[in-house]
């Protein structure tokens, strides 16, 4: 039986960031290939930083979880560091997860930066984080 801790607790049970932002800048889906859990980030861009990150997630706690902490620490980042966020980051951000459950926060971070290759790709960038607002 998998313990988790109560930072993962708190975001399944109290998920920040659900939703979609209508008008986004940038969306990113990607599925999981383990399980077949998909999670979608919508991202609004301001100044070259994510002004507004949210996202949808069907999946498991642990994938909810992690979608929650990855809209919060994304929040405010500037492109680049978003883009350098790392779903080992989150998982421990969120006081590590069982290692069967590591698989669950592969998802976080790829749908994230996803969502900004989007926005890039919308833009006309040239896929690297540093278009030039
Ligand atoms: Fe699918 Fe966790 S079991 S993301």
């Amino acid at each position: 039986m998998p313990v988790y801790s109560e930072k993962v607790m708190d975001n399944f049970m109290n998920p920040r960031n659900v939703g979609e932002i209508a008008d986004a800048d940038g969306i990113g889906e990607v599925g999981n290939p383990v399980c077949g859990d998909m999670m979608t980030f919508y991202i609004k861009v301001r100044d070259n930083r994510l002004e507004d990150v949210k996202f949808k997630t069907f999946g498991c706690g642990a994938a909810i979880a992690v979608s929650s902490m990855v809209s919060q620490m994304a929040t405010g980042m500037t492109l680049d560091e978003a883009l350098k966020l790392t779903n080992a980051s989150v998982a421990e951000e969120l006081g590590g997860l069982p290692t069967n459950k590591l698989h669950c926060s592969n998802l976080g971070a790829d749908a994230l930066h996803a969502a900004i290759q989007d926005y890039l790709k919308k833009k006309g960038g040239n896929g690297d984080g540093r278009k030039a607002e």
